[in-house]
């Protein structure tokens, strides 16, 4: 059974791990961490730690760690599927059970009616000439069953509409759905059971054929510049006038249609098609398979411009995003957030891959989600106008509990009276490439934002703003130090005076590169920026405990969650909570020359996760080297360790 990633996080999510490990092992809570005897290895003294916060164990002694699902599977020895039912049910989170779904994705078709058609025979010339057209019509028309789709062979339809069999028998026929028909009827022994996503296939490609039938929907993509090229690789279609298109070329498939919600009923109870006379985008999954379409008036006068199919079984438009299929088979990197699909396919056509968006809907939890998974730098496009500013105000409120782990958002704002489609189209991709480049980090974001209605010359506007901005950081997950640098970022842009300044000189910005001591930098580190230490957890596990540092963060652990919101009372807070190493502390912060920083609290981030990565790198091969495990198992976790930092690392292109 394949659990999909976003049920295997909802899982997790709803699972304490606390509650789930003191079942079996007796834990006491001491600072942010609970402890207690570890369950994987035989010891006296309590050297198993379970972090709430991060859902996490760690055994300081064997090194065991991992996750609610990892502990399950190792303390009774069983498969991942076998834990995530327990969990689920526990949980009361429904896991997709295989034949239940198909059950759901099914529909009854009706019998085959004779049709009226002739049905003329192809002939070995036509056989032929038509290769590609027999190929395509076979494969999905005739047998197309969905289990051996081929999500990258959508050209091939496009294929068949160029080809001189189309032009030959459709074109010149009054009715345009003879030829469809007519496959129908070749068919040789009528499925009794439908599947949805075969039918949504079968419909896109019916749509992409209209296309060249139409010669104002032609001329409509033709006006908006899409390419030839651009029109196979959307699979862009066209939905006729006719009021029941749909159930002339699906006679069997009605009830699938309706599932779909492709087919209405009238209030007489006449069935009649949802998109008539509209442009088609076809809407694929993350597995390409169609799932929905969205249907664009051939002119502005016509309302509503863009009707979309409703949701059904197979399409969820809250948790899709139209473009990420075809970005991420494009291998995009960076992801960008837009508005319209018109605007994906513009940005596409020029070369910006990885554009997506909603699908008429307003940008939720799960997209933003979805997207951070793809890449930890996402933007995000806004229109510069009033309603533009609003939009991004409550992403923003969406955004932020999200942004943990070193996620960064930013945001593109457009100029006025420009989409991201208008925008490409007049300065083409060098500028407009440039313009996305300089988008603005959410720090700087966030500060022109809040600083645009006060006068912050004032220290009356200086303090609305940061009292705006506490509201803001309220939503940041509690556990991050970006809630602190931020604040950090703010006073140091609004020129706060400083009542305690570090030793510190001017043009030293935070850049890690040092030549003191490694471990005595990082203490200079904490004490200036307390809040850092989430990100130099892990090395308390790894420090010997006789070092300052694992003293330093022992301390951190404890009071942690008590450390005053305001950096400067922070500072002050962690000072008096290490008195007993006062003397230390001193000569190591005058030689450590570690200063406030003046870049984005972003960088200020990123830089602590990797020199904190680094050390404890250094720190593992530095074990295994001096031979420090006691047993096979502990060596073994250890390599594990090291090859889980090595990934990270090689992702971040660290600097030795
Ligand atoms: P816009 O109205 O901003 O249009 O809709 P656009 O994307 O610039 O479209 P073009 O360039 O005029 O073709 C943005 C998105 O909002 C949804 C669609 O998903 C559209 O892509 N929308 C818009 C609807 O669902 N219904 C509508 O009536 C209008
Ligand atoms: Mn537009």
């Amino acid at each position: 059974m394949a659990i999909p990633q976003h049920t295997i996080d909802q899982i997790l999510d709803r699972t304490d791990i606390v509650d789930l490990i003191s079942q079996r092992v007796k834990l006491k809570k001491t600072g942010r961490t609970y402890s207690g005897c570890c369950p994987f290895h035989q010891e006296k003294t309590p050297s198993f730690h379970v972090y709430r916060d991060k859902q996490y164990y760690h055994c300081f002694g064997c090194q065991a760690n991992g996750n609610a699902i990892r502990f399950l599977m190792d303390i009774d020895n069983r498969n991942f599927v076998d834990v995530m039912k327990d969990l689920a049910s526990q949980t009361g989170i429904e896991l997709p059970k295989d034949q239940h779904d198909n059950k759901k994705l099914s529909y009854k078709r009706e019998a085959k009616k004779p049709t009226p058609i002739a049905q003329p025979k192809p002939t070995a010339k036509d056989q032929n000439e038509t290769s590609a057209a027999q190929t395509t019509s076979s494969e999905h028309t005739f047998e197309a069953s969905g289990i051996d789709f081929d999500p990258f062979a959508e050209f091939q339809s496009a294929e068949y509409a160029n080809s001189e069999f189309q032009n030959s028998e459709f074109q010149n026929n009054a009715d345009p759905f003879a030829g469809f028909e007519q496959w129908d009827t070749m068919q040789d022994t009528p499925a009794q059971e439908g599947n949805l996503y075969d039918l949504l296939e079968n419909i896109a490609q019916y749509y992409e054929q209209q296309l060249p039938h139409s010669p104002a929907a032609q001329q409509y993509f033709q006006k908006r510049g899409l390419t030839a090229q651009t029109l196979q690789f959307w699979r862009l279609g066209y939905a006729p006038e006719d009021w029941q298109h749909l159930e002339k070329a699906f006679p069997q498939d009605i009830a699938g249609l309706k599932l779909l919600g492709l087919i209405r009923t009238s209030d007489k109870g006449r069935d009649f098609d949802l998109l008539r006379d509209r442009v088609i985008f076809p809407i694929r999954d993350s597995k390409g398979r169609v799932v929905g379409f969205g249907g664009r008036a051939l002119n502005d006068e016509i309302k509503p411009k863009y009707i979309n199919s409703p949701d059904s079984e197979v399409f969820h438009k809250n948790q899709l995003l139209y473009g990420l299929y075809e970005g991420r088979k494009q291998k995009a990197q960076d992801y960008l957030m837009v508005e319209g699909y018109m605007d994906v396919i513009a940005l596409q056509q020029y070369g910006i891959h990885g554009a997506v968006a909603t699908l008429g809907t307003a940008s939720n939890t799960d997209h933003l989600n979805i997207l951070f998974r793809q890449n930890n730098r996402i933007t995000i496009a806004f229109d510069g106008d009033a309603a533009g500013q609003k939009a991004a105000r409550r992403t923003l409120e969406i955004a932020l509990p999200l942004l943990n782990d070193g996620r960064e958002l930013k945001f593109f704002v457009l100029p006025n009276e420009h989409d991201p489609d208008s925008l490409i189209r007049r300065e083409g991709i060098e500028n407009f490439r440039r313009l996305l480049d300089q988008a603005p980090l959410l720090s700087d974001f966030v500060f022109a934002h809040l600083t645009q209605n006060h006068n912050i010359s004032t220290p009356e506007g200086k303090s609305q703003v940061m009292g705006e901005l506490r509201q803001l950081t309220e939503l940041l997950p509690k556990t991050g130090s970006y809630r602190y640098l931020l604040q950090q970022f703010f006073r140091e842009k609004l020129g706060f005076n400083r009542k305690w300044q570090a030793q510190t000189n001017n043009d030293a910005s935070l850049s890690f590169s040092t030549k003191v001591d490694a471990e005595e930098y990082v203490i200079a580190i904490l004490i200036n920026h307390p809040y850092l230490y989430i990100h130099f957890e892990p090395l308390r596990a790894l420090i010997p405990n006789d070092h300052l540092l694992h003293q330093i963060l022992n301390i951190l652990n404890t009071i942690f969650d008590d450390l005053p919101d305001d950096p400067e009372q922070a500072k002050y807070y962690i000072l008096g909570a290490c008195s007993a190493y006062h003397y230390e502390l001193q000569r190591i912060l005058q030689q450590a020359n570690v200063s406030d920083y003046t870049t984005s609290p972003e960088h200020v981030d990123k830089l602590a996760q990797d020199f904190s990565t680094k050390l404890q790198y250094d720190c593992l091969q530095q074990k295994i080297r001096s031979k420090k495990f006691s047993s096979i198992e502990e060596m073994k976790r250890l390599k594990h360790q090291i090859y889980e930092i090595d990934k990270k690392r090689s992702l971040t292109l660290l600097e030795e």
